[in-house]
């Protein structure tokens, strides 16, 4: 955090939630010397109005479910002086605003000097990251409220389908071929070079090719595999 004056006392930030996004966040406000305290329905030690009246947060996190925000922070008046922010892709309202991290939290927290990396996507009009977090220096981007819908629906698409994808060539690999998942890794991380490298030239195989037979027994091989109906659906999107 910048210099502040001796005898100063910086309220803490109330993180709300304890699933995978407020345990990161935890992690990163405290390697930046940030005071933050966390309550969360599972693990609260006191009720949560006593916890606001004795260390006055004056910013909240709710860092929960999506659709249990809203009727969260309803059902609890003692929040409501509280500047609230919850980091929802994709949900708009009156109650918190919203500020999405562009990352992927998973259950292993990251090195803190990775969490200043992550953009901070927030609505035009509306509070910024660096009103909230001033000393921080996160990338941050705005958009209109009405295009957070698409946003999330892009990142949805790209960054968890893609994961599903993979998790299906790992498990087939080794339940279907017997080839170690590993033996993908190279693979996977060469494609997401060449993403990043040359994202318009990323694409080989098949499609890019526009080779009908190989696409004709690829579908036929995933004959009664549920994906085989996600094959053809890209095959006609890229046509
Ligand atoms: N994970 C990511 O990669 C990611 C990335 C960007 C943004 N986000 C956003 O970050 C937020 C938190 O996501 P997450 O991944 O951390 O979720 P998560 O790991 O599934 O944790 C969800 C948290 O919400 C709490 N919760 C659920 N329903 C509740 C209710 N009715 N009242 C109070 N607490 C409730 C859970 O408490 P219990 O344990 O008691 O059920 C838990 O602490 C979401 O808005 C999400 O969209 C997540």
């Amino acid at each position: 955090m910048g210099q502040v004056p001796e005898n100063t006392v910086i309220p803490p930030i109330l993180i709300l939630g304890n699933g995978r996004v407020a345990k990161h966040f935890s992690h990163y406000l405290s390697s930046q010397q940030v005071p933050i305290i966390q309550w969360a329905r599972s693990s609260a030690i006191a009720p949560l109005a006593q916890i606001i009246e004795k260390d006055q947060p004056k910013i909240g996190l709710v860092l929960i479910q999506d659709s249990a925000i809203e009727p969260f922070i309803e059902s609890r008046p003692e929040l409501h002086s509280l500047n609230l922010i919850h980091f929802s892709g994709c949900l708009s309202t009156s109650h918190a605003t919203g500020m999405h991290p562009l990352m992927s939290f998973g259950p292993n927290l990251y090195e803190p000097a990775f969490y200043e990396k992550i953009p901070f996507i927030c609505e035009k009009g509306q509070l910024q990251f660096s009103d909230i977090f001033p000393d921080f220096k996160n990338p941050t981007y705005t958009i209109e409220q009405k295009d957070k819908a698409l946003y999330h629906a892009l990142c949805v698409l790209a960054g968890n389908f893609s994961v599903i994808l993979w998790q299906k060539l790992f498990k087939d690999f080794e339940s279907r071929l017997e080839i170690p998942a590993g033996a993908a890794h190279p693979y996977l991380e060469q494609i997401t070079r060449n993403l990043l490298a040359h994202p318009h030239l990323a694409l080989t195989g098949p499609l890019q090719r526009r080779d009908q037979i190989t696409i004709e027994k690829n579908l036929s091989a995933l004959q009664d595999d549920a994906f085989q109906s996600i094959y053809q659906a890209f095959r006609e999107m890229y046509v």
